[in-house]
């Protein structure tokens, strides 16, 4: 007998007489003649109510160890329920206690703090929250991959290993093979990196975008969906040393077209998760964010908001507002300001562009006045940044002047220069921080809990 999804059973049109379920015991009331047991195998977030009988033969020695937490199996018939609140539940005609749980389980009660829960990272996705959580990662990854493919995008897989420093923000994790208590040295007296694995240093990526425009320069529209590396030592509840990003990269394309872009993604991930993880979403609106679905809704029915940099700034100085960071003209927008302009002026997405060129990085194009580049961000209500993109400088005098400016060899990246070298085109891209984007779908407050293993400062178990 193959076995039965909780998911499924509960979805069944038809009364089943022989099913086989398998997960593990959320619950279990014992009555005078016979045993009830939610069993929840995290196919979807209820469980089945199983229900054993005491005439089974098994049933003392069974029922005695089916303890929360113990995995079991159990065969039997799918009936109509008698009880409220479900349609379907199992009457079981064999029950196996698969693998015991004493009482020394840490998830017994309902109510952790979330604090908690990521001491026992291995063990949350048993829970509620973090099943819903993680099936619905699961699902806008693969919505990820259909939005793309749909729309003929070429999935491209950047390395993670990289020599170069795509934001130049150094923020790299080294990757070495050195000793670190005896490297070997050059006559000047530094570690010699010509000596290491790769003869040169090596980082595990901050973003794939450098290797995936010389795919756009290729074939067209790409797209990289991976893992990312930053040693931004900053502890916040939007920061992780490890996440995952999906950098979109096209040719022949200009910032309008990539600001198009990036809202029909957002809004496709929104739509997708709505349609395919309902019950999911309908918990977290209970349990985690109670406006989680009239924003989600809100944010599908109208366009998204754009603002240029300089206008944003003029919008902060007249809010009237005192801020912890004052901005003016030429400073790094904070978070304070990103969140007042997409929860409080705009009360919508809101995609800011032309930034100062002072603040980013060497690729971007550098518009007609000389002291904007064609890049956006585009802030949600709650969050923030969730997406930063820009239209490439394909001119080769004025990338190499950029480079310059921001003290970059052009031998490291001579490859890079070869694409304005040879055919080069109008080309733009951004990225999606597929975290920021869960915390947005789901309402989870920290990145943390919407990654299975967070890495952050000074954490690294599991
Ligand atoms: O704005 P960022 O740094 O842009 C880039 O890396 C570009 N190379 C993307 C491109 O144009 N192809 O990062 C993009 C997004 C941010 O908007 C944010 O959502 C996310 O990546 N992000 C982080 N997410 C979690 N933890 C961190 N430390 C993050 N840093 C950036
Ligand atoms: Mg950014």
């Amino acid at each position: 007998m193959s076995r039965t999804l909780v998911k499924d059973a509960l979805n069944a049109t038809a009364a089943m007489d022989a099913v086989l379920l398998q997960g593990w015991v959320r619950t279990r009331r014992d009555a005078k003649a016979f045993s009830f047991i939610e069993l929840n195998d995290g196919s979807c977030l209820k469980g089945i109510q199983v229900i054993a009988n005491a005439t089974l033969a098994n049933y003392t020695t069974e029922i005695a160890k089916a303890h929360t937490g113990a995995s079991i199996e159990v065969r039997g018939k799918l009936v109509p329920s008698q009880g409220q609140g479900q349609k379907w539940e199992v009457i079981a005609e064999t029950f196996t206690v698969v693998g015991e749980a004493d009482a020394t389980y840490p998830l017994q009660k309902k109510g952790h703090t979330l604090e908690f829960l990521r001491e026992i990272a291995h063990l949350r996705p048993r829970s509620n929250l973090f099943g819903a959580v993680f099936r619905v990662r699961s699902r806008l990854a693969y919505a990820v991959h259909q939005f793309f493919q749909q729309k003929g995008f070429v999935y491209v897989h950047a390395p993670i290993i990289t020599a170069s420093d795509c934001e130049g923000a150094g923020e790299l994790f080294r990757v070495t093979t050195l000793d670190p208590s005896h490297p070997p040295m050059t006559e000047e007296g530094d570690v010699d990196f010509k000596k290491d694995f790769f003869a040169k240093k090596a980082y595990l990526t901050v973003s794939g975008q450098l290797e995936a425009e010389t795919f756009a320069c290729a074939l067209s529209n790409v797209y990289t969906f991976g893992p990312t590396f930053r040693a931004e030592n900053s502890n916040t509840s939007r920061h992780a040393a490890e996440f995952w990003m999906i950098e979109p990269e096209m040719a022949f394309c200009d910032l309008q077209g990539d600001m198009d872009l990036a809202e029909e993604f957002v809004k496709h991930l929104i739509r997708d998760a709505k349609e395919h993880c309902a019950a999911d979403l309908e918990f977290f609106s209970k349990f985690v964010d109670k406006d989680l679905l009239t924003r989600l809704d809100f944010v599908l029915e109208r366009p998204f908001q754009r603002c240029s940099y300089t206008e944003a700034i003029a919008i902060i100085a007249a809010s009237g507002k005192t801020w912890e960071h004052p901005v003016q003209w030429g400073d790094n927008l904070q978070s304070e300001h990103e969140r007042f302009l997409a929860e409080e002026h705009f009360k919508c997405p809101v995609t800011v562009y032309n930034y100062p060129r002072t603040l980013k990085p060497f690729y971007m194009r550098v518009n007609e006045d000389g002291k904007t580049v064609r890049a956006m961000d585009l802030l949600v209500p709650g969050i923030g940044e969730i997406i930063g993109g820009s239209q490439r400088e394909e001119r080769l005098d004025v990338l190499r002047e950029n480079m310059a400016q921001h003290k970059l060899s052009e031998k490291e990246y001579w490859w890079y220069l070869d694409l304005r070298r040879y055919g080069t085109v109008p080309h733009a891209g951004f990225g999606l921080g597929f975290e920021r984007m869960l915390m947005f779908v789901t309402g989870v407050g920290n990145i943390r809990d919407v990654i299975p293993f967070a890495r952050t400062p000074g954490t690294a178990e599991f």
